[in-house]
């Protein structure tokens, strides 16, 4: 069997995660809202319409902070549609995904979803078609106690406390010709920072996102980054980050390998922060937040009624080759730890999703379970891991691919340590070593695998083909752990006191 080494020490610590990693993201988006979280009427759905199986399978993911609206549908919204009484709520054509947008569901609804999904809100605002004065606005609905005429307008919507929303994304892919609105970098500049100035005016404590590129791939890649941060540095938070990867050409092991590039982007981006952070002469940081990320792919290009109301749109189904990218990208965002503070898996249901659901039933797809497992136990210091020996490869754009991807967790107050583990291999299984003699007293809890001999199983709704088992080979001798990790799996090593 081949053999690789992982090297960590207690000491060397890359961050505490902030559990904001562990994200998603609801839009306006086919049947994400309408059939997915909301549905009245539906058999599991409870007295304000959300569904009960979802919010099920949402809380067993922990899901702690949910992005909303959208995506490119905020670019085109206007929030006020979405609030008071349904039945004198407008419905618009809805511009970025060419539907009818019937706004039985908005902003209160979603609050009040969150809530029972025990997540928290990440909010949009529209820098697309609009600009500071609603991006004002809308924080004042939300944030602000009483005696004006917008936060006494939430009052008479039944909200009499604030929903203290605390994160908000300035607009969406603004760099993006397909974004309503779309602007350059430096028109996008100047709105996202007169926005985020009379924002933070109305609530200081609100934390902003700006609009990075939609990806790495676009062509005004880093430019973008550079001249937004230089207009708005004092006025944000953090930067966006958005990708998306398909196996277009049915290479698996190039598919596989692009985490590598995932992490790259992340090193990018941090630079071009650290740049504008030098060339201000900046004590303050700015902190990352990738808040799309996902395979999407299998959708692409499916048919569907123009105008009309959540139709199926973007429902990939995702097979188990997906799942281990999903688990390497994740692996980089955990050792990314100290800067990528915020992730959101794009999406949440039905709409490139690790949920799916139909009128009878909610299930799991296969990407469900990297997150899962990640959000439950991948809470605490990340520490920083070195590879060595690892098995590498070459396949399509890429060199030198380490085939075992590795992040190790600790975490103190629970006197656990996590290791999450991806065998990239699809031909042979990988014997991993771990000195973990620091941990005096710990023994091997669990190990979790997610595997299948067909790259390509999926769920479905009757079909629960790919799920992860306890049985992975592990063991402590004097402190030195050593683990199998079977051909093309996802590993989750838990050690306790
Ligand atoms: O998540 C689907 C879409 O991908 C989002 O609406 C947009 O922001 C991105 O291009």
């Amino acid at each position: 069997m081949k053999k690789a080494q992982i090297v960590t020490d207690k000491y060397f610590k890359i961050a505490s995660t902030d559990p904001r990693l562990f994200g998603s993201f609801i839009e306006h988006l086919g049947r994400a809202v309408y059939e997915g979280i909301y549905q009245p009427g539906q058999l599991t759905a409870d007295g304000d319409g959300f569904r009960d199986d979802v919010l099920g399978l949402v809380r067993e993911m922990n899901v702690p902070l949910v992005r909303y609206p959208g995506g490119n549908f905020v670019s085109g919204y206007n929030w006020e549609d979405g609030v008071g009484p349904k039945e004198l709520r407008p419905a618009r054509l809805e511009l970025a995904w060419g539907v009818t947008e019937d706004n039985s569901f908005g902003l209160n609804e979603f609050v009040q979803w969150c809530t029972k999904a025990a997540s928290e809100p990440m909010m949009a605002i529209n820098l697309g078609t609009r600009g500071a004065a609603e991006a004002k606005d809308i924080v004042e609905y939300c944030n602000h106690a009483g005696g004006t005429q917008l936060s006494d307008l939430r009052r008479s919507h039944g909200f009499a406390e604030p929903h203290n929303i605390k994160l908000w994304c300035l607009g969406n892919e603004m760099d993006g010709r397909w974004q309503i609105g779309h602007k350059t970098a430096s028109e996008y500049a100047r709105v996202a920072c007169e926005s985020a100035k009379l924002m933070k005016w109305v609530d200081p404590s609100i934390e902003l996102v700006a609009c990075g590129s939609s990806s790495r791939g676009m062509p005004t890649f880093g430019e973008w980054e550079a001249t937004v941060l230089d207009e708005c540095y004092n006025d944000v938070d953090y930067i966006s980050l958005h990708t998306y990867y398909g196996n277009h050409s049915g290479n698996t092991r190039e598919f596989l390998a692009n985490s590598l590039e995932f992490d790259d982007y992340i090193k990018s981006v941090i630079s071009v922060c650290d740049y504008i952070k030098g060339k201000k002469h900046a004590k303050k940081r700015i902190n990352l937040s990738f808040d799309e990320w996902n395979v999407w792919y299998h959708s692409h290009g499916a048919p569907f009624e123009k105008w009309s109301k959540h139709p199926h749109q973007l429902e990939d189904v995702y097979n188990f080759e997906d799942a281990l990218l999903v688990g390497s990208m994740l692996i980089a965002l955990l050792n990314n730890a100290d800067r990528v503070k915020i992730a959101c898996l794009a999406q949440l249901v039905n709409v490139i999703a690790p949920i799916m659901t139909s009128d009878t039933g909610a299930w799991r797809q296969t990407i469900f379970y990297p997150l899962m497992h990640a959000s439950n136990l991948g809470r605490g210091i990340v520490l920083k891991n070195i590879i060595i020996d690892s098995p590498k490869y070459d396949a399509g754009k890429y060199t030198d691919v380490p085939v075992l991807d590795c992040a190790v967790i600790w975490n103190d107050e629970k006197e656990s340590v996590t290791i999450f583990a991806v065998n990239k291999d699809l031909e042979e299984d990988l014997e991993v070593d771990c000195d973990l003699r620091q941990f005096d007293g710990f023994t091997i809890k669990s190990h979790i695998v997610l595997e299948n001999d067909d790259l390509k199983a999926v769920n479905t709704e009757t079909a629960a083909n790919v799920i992860p088992h306890n049985g992975g080979v592990s063991s402590l001798d004097s402190g030195i752990l050593t683990a199998k990790l079977n051909r093309h799996s996802w590993n989750v090593i838990k050690l306790t006191k």
